[in-house]
């Protein structure tokens, strides 16, 4: 190989000169579908065929707001008191400044159903639906890009008061639980609660894991290219207002950074190109011990 050829693809990132210790480190940091995705999914303006270019329409119908199934409602929340929250409500910026991440949680006093519904009102409802040009679009308390809302908020339950352990989803327009699988007894549903376990750090269960699980038409019916990185940062303000939600109802919360996809799909029977998990969160009580430890630096 000439020299220039060497220049051109150390330039190109091919290669690392093992003698650049700056560049070692630069390029090695990257995997290769890591620099791949954030490579593609960042040239809006610079190419045709990027963004919200409703690529879609006319082929295939628009995915709506609400999956299929919504009709099989088990459990139906009390309406909540927004009044009464105003008036409980710590300010913002108490919120932000108590809020931290929560990981053991008090079986003895494990979280009520009517905290759960408060918190699933307040963080994931449907607020309002629209529909313009044959495409419905939605209103939650958290924001989407494009008012598209893909994702959908499972909970694994293992221990709140009055609500049977297993896997259930969230209709947030009924303001209900659907019931995919009763028990923690099936094999890919206990893989799921033994991870969240282990992702937390602390190795107690979490009282409930919040899956998320976007449906990915929704979204990239209308997006190209960038689709799957605007899912990852829906679920980045979905974890924010979890954490202000909990922290202003005295509950303990905490993000998890990985999870595993192919164990949710084989639990619920999803098709993994339609919908599965990308993000998972933690909620509970607050074990007492944590509540008023203090900050770790
Ligand atoms: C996207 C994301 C992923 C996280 N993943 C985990 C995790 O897998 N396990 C865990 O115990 N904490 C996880 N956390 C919590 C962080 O460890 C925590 O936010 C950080 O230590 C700062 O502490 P604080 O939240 O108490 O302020 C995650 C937080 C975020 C935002």
């Amino acid at each position: 190989m000439s020299d220039i050829e060497r220049q051109i693809l150390l330039w190109c990132g091919v290669f690392v000169d093992p003698l650049d210790e700056d560049s070692q480190f630069t390029h090695r940091q990257w995997s290769s579908h890591e620099l791949w995705f954030h490579e593609r999914s960042r040239r809006y303006g610079r190419e045709a065929g990027f963004g919200g270019t409703f690529w879609a329409r006319g082929e295939f119908p628009a995915p709506p707001l609400r999956p299929p199934g919504s009709d099989e409602v088990a459990i139906y929340f009390d309406a909540v008191d927004s009044d009464l929250i105003d008036a409980q409500s710590i300010s913002l910026n108490r919120a932000l400044e108590d809020r931290r991440s929560i990981r053991r949680h008090n079986d003895e006093k494990p979280l009520e159903l009517s905290q759960l519904g408060e918190f699933l009102y307040r963080t994931a409802r449907v607020r309002l639906v629209q529909e313009v040009d044959g495409v419905e679009y939605g209103s939650k308390p958290y924001p989407s890009g494009g008012s598209v809302y893909e994702i959908e908020v499972y909970l694994l339950v293992r221990h709140v008061q009055d609500l049977a352990p297993g896997l259930w989803r969230y209709d947030p327009t009924e303001h209900g639980l659907v019931c995919l699988k009763k028990g923690l007894e099936d094999a890919n549903i206990s893989a799921l609660l033994r991870e969240a376990t282990h992702s937390s750090t602390i190795n107690t269960s979490p009282q409930v894991t919040i899956l998320m699980a976007p449906r990915f038409g929704r979204i990239l019916w209308k997006y190209e290219q960038m689709g799957y990185a605007v899912i990852l940062k829906h679920v980045g303000v979905l974890m924010q207002t979890m954490y202000l939600v909990a922290t202003d109802m005295g509950l303990a919360a905490c993000a998890i950074g990985s999870g595993d996809s192919d164990l949710f799909s084989r639990a619920t029977g999803l098709d993994p190109l339609d919908c599965t998990t990308v993000g998972e969160f933690i909620l509970g009580t607050p074990h007492p011990e944590e509540r008023f430890q203090e900050r770790p630096v």
